[in-house]
């Protein structure tokens, strides 16, 4: 049975060792293969991860990259084929999921309907047979941490989708884990209501202090929400990172695809500086592609760039020297309200994404059909590492991208 901590307990067995503090969750080489009727299917592939105590960390990745089976391997609900798992540095793999300390809220809730919304998130308490009065508090408590309070009486099918997963949320936050793990729990929310809850779910892990792991598919969620995250595709880690190193420096083809509007040069390295490139984007264009050894840049070798929408300046005018410049004809222009999406196809043959704000002096920059120069400062032309092409559900979409 589950030990119930007093809070002075807990607060003990929180307090990190002297020294280094002890990781949230370790996984080391965690991998998962299922049998099915189509073969082995490896839904997770040797992943390496640490999650530091107190993070909201995110596991992003298209459908089916394996974030569900990493997340049901940290609460217990699938043993991995290989690998350890460590909570707070116990090994855990082979404890059942209620001897963890961890919880799980599931994008389908999972209330149970005949219940009121305080029965639903007094329920755990009653299985491990705490005292009625604290079972009052603690459910108090927690109906007034996610703003329920008021509504102890209702049943689930009286609550909007909204207050319905904070209920889910109250029902596992009031058992005190150390960790919560939450599959898509937005995933069924309209999009108005969606961004509230991010703002409230960002709220609610910073007053209780405890560690979030999130999955999500939904790039700008992940960006919006996560200290820290990784991308995922076909069972392994693409890249670590902060939402901001991530977006700023995608290492590879499916990280700069996936996350933002992807925007890819690809052209043969004509010489190599030091550590920087020199590209052949068209016929008579070179790009200067700094940091392009580590992406295994050589010359004569095709390498793939990236340079984010808003990084690129149009201009009628050939730019100063010291910019990366080509030219290119505007394909497509799309008025989005504080910016406007410029399509334009360059000379080498690819289609750029530019976003443009639309400051009061920004009109009429260039028509569809106009010969134009897109520029842009050399550091942001970012070399990629080339991993195995994306499956074709995970390509981001235009109106997804990153403004
Ligand atoms: N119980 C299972 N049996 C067989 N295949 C599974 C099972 N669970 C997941 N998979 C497969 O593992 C892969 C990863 O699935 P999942 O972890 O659910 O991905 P995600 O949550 O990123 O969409 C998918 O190919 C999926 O079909
Ligand atoms: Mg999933």
């Amino acid at each position: 049975m589950d030990v119930v901590k007093t809070p002075q307990q807990a607060a003990v067995t929180v307090e990190p060792p002297p020294g280094e503090p002890v990781p949230a969750i370790e996984l080391v080489k965690i991998a998962k293969t299922f049998s099915s009727r189509r073969g082995i299917v490896t839904a997770v592939d040797a992943i390496d991860l640490v999650i530091g105590e107190g993070e909201f960390f995110s596991l992003l990745g298209p459908s089916g990259c394996g974030k569900t089976t990493t997340l049901r391997m940290i609460g217990g609900f699938e043993e991995p084929t290989e690998g350890q798992i460590l909570l707070y540095g116990d090994d855990v793999v082979g404890v059942p999921p209620n001897h963890r300390d961890v919880n799980m809220v599931f994008q389908s809730y999972a209330l149970f309907p005949h219940m009121s919304v305080f029965e639903n998130v007094a329920f755990g308490l009653r299985r491990k047979a705490v005292s009625k009065a604290e079972t009052k508090a603690r459910v108090g408590d927690m109906l007034d941490l996610v703003q329920l309070d008021g509504k102890s009486d209702r049943r689930p099918r009286e609550l909007s989708g909204g207050q319905q997963q904070r209920v889910a949320l109250a029902r596992a936050l009031v058992n005190r884990p150390r960790a919560l793990l939450l599959d898509e729990p937005l995933a069924a929310l309209d999009l108005k209501l969606r961004q509230a809850m991010q703002l409230e779910l960002k709220r609610i892990q910073r007053e209780v202090g405890i560690t979030f792991v999130f999955v999500t598919h939904d790039q700008n969620e992940a960006l919006t929400m996560s200290d820290r995250l990784v991308v995922m595709n076909a069972g392994r880690i693409e890249q670590l990172g902060s939402p901001r190193e991530v977006y700023e420096h995608p290492r590879t083809r499916f990280v700069a695809g996936f996350i933002g509007t992807s925007n890819l040069i690809t052209g043969r390295v004509r010489a190599m500086d030091g550590s920087t490139a020199l590209l052949e984007a068209a016929a008579d264009e070179c790009l200067v592609v700094p940091e392009a050894a580590s992406a295994g840049a050589g010359v004569g070798r095709d390498l793939d760039v990236t340079v984010r929408p808003e990084k690129i300046v149009i201009s009628e005018d050939r730019p100063g020297s010291g910019r990366c410049a080509i030219r290119g004809r505007v394909a497509e222009v799309v008025y989005l309200g504080t910016s406007t999406q410029y399509a334009v196809a360059t000379a080498g043959g690819t289609e750029l994404s530019v976003f443009v704000q639309n400051a009061s002096d920004a009109d009429d920059i260039a028509g569809r059909g106009a010969d134009v120069w897109l520029s842009w400062r050399p550091d942001h032309s970012l070399a990629l590492v080339t991993t195995q092409p994306a499956p074709a559900e995970s390509r981001s979409d235009l109106s997804g991208g990153n403004q």
